[in-house]
């Protein structure tokens, strides 16, 4: 059973007060729609922009990037010398991202990698501004340490589904399946992880903002 983390008449009222999306946004959306892919969507989107923008970020790298929404969210913020690394496993989706920022004009700014997100981060060596991670549930944890090397001081690390559904309240051993235990085994590891401060924002499916100190 899945649990609203937002009230759905807050949500369409918060739907009411988006701003108006350029056409590559509308394209995707429906994609996601059509394809039941679970692209962050336009609140979420809006808001990791922003998070970028107050940042200056300048460098960013995406664990888990589908064909490129959440990552086309990111390119709006970024300087003309900007970075923005794109990763997922699936081709096909890079094939797609690159359609799309191309039709955004934005793919100057961005790199996609094929592969696994853990072997790809430890790849990495330049310091990063910010790490959005939206890979599979069940490997939440082990991207904490890599994440917390490569991100430079004062960076986001930034989480989706860090609410699981609501399933993150389950406390019955029965209830909670792989990626439940996971998704809760990292909450409680940002929480006491003394190299970064992190709250999470009850939005969507909930977002896990923290911040390297
Ligand atoms: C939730 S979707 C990403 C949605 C995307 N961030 C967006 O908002 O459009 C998760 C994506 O991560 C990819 N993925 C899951 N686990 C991965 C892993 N271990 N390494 C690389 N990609 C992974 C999947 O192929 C999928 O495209």
């Amino acid at each position: 059973m899945t649990i609203n983390i937002v009230n759905p008449n807050i949500e369409s009222y918060l739907d009411s007060l988006l701003l108006p999306r350029e056409k590559w946004f509308i394209e995707m959306e429906a994609l996601a729609m059509q394809e039941s892919f679970p692209a962050i969507g336009p609140h979420v989107g809006q808001l990791l922009e922003i998070l970028a923008r107050s940042i200056q970020a300048k460098r960013i790298m995406e664990l888990g990037s589908g064909y490129g929404y959440s990552g086309l969210w990111f390119a709006r913020a970024l300087p003309e010398d900007g970075f923005l690394l794109l990763s997922d496993f699936e081709e096909k989706n890079r094939v797609q991202a690159e359609a799309f920022f191309k039709m955004a004009g934005q793919q100057h700014l961005m790199t996609f990698k094929v592969g696994d997100a853990i072997g790809l981060l430890n790849e990495e060596k330049e310091p990063f501004d910010i790490i959005f991670n939206d890979i599979d549930k069940e490997l939440y944890p082990q991207t904490i340490e890599p994440v917390f090397q490569l991100l430079r001081s004062g960076g986001l690390f930034i989480t989706d589904n860090a609410l699981w559904e609501g399933k993150v309240i389950k406390n019955n051993p029965k209830d909670i399946n792989e990626p439940t235990a996971a998704v809760k085994e990292f909450n409680e590891r940002m929480k006491a992880h003394p190299g970064f401060i992190t709250s999470w924002l009850p939005i969507r499916d909930g977002v896990c903002l923290a911040q390297k100190r």
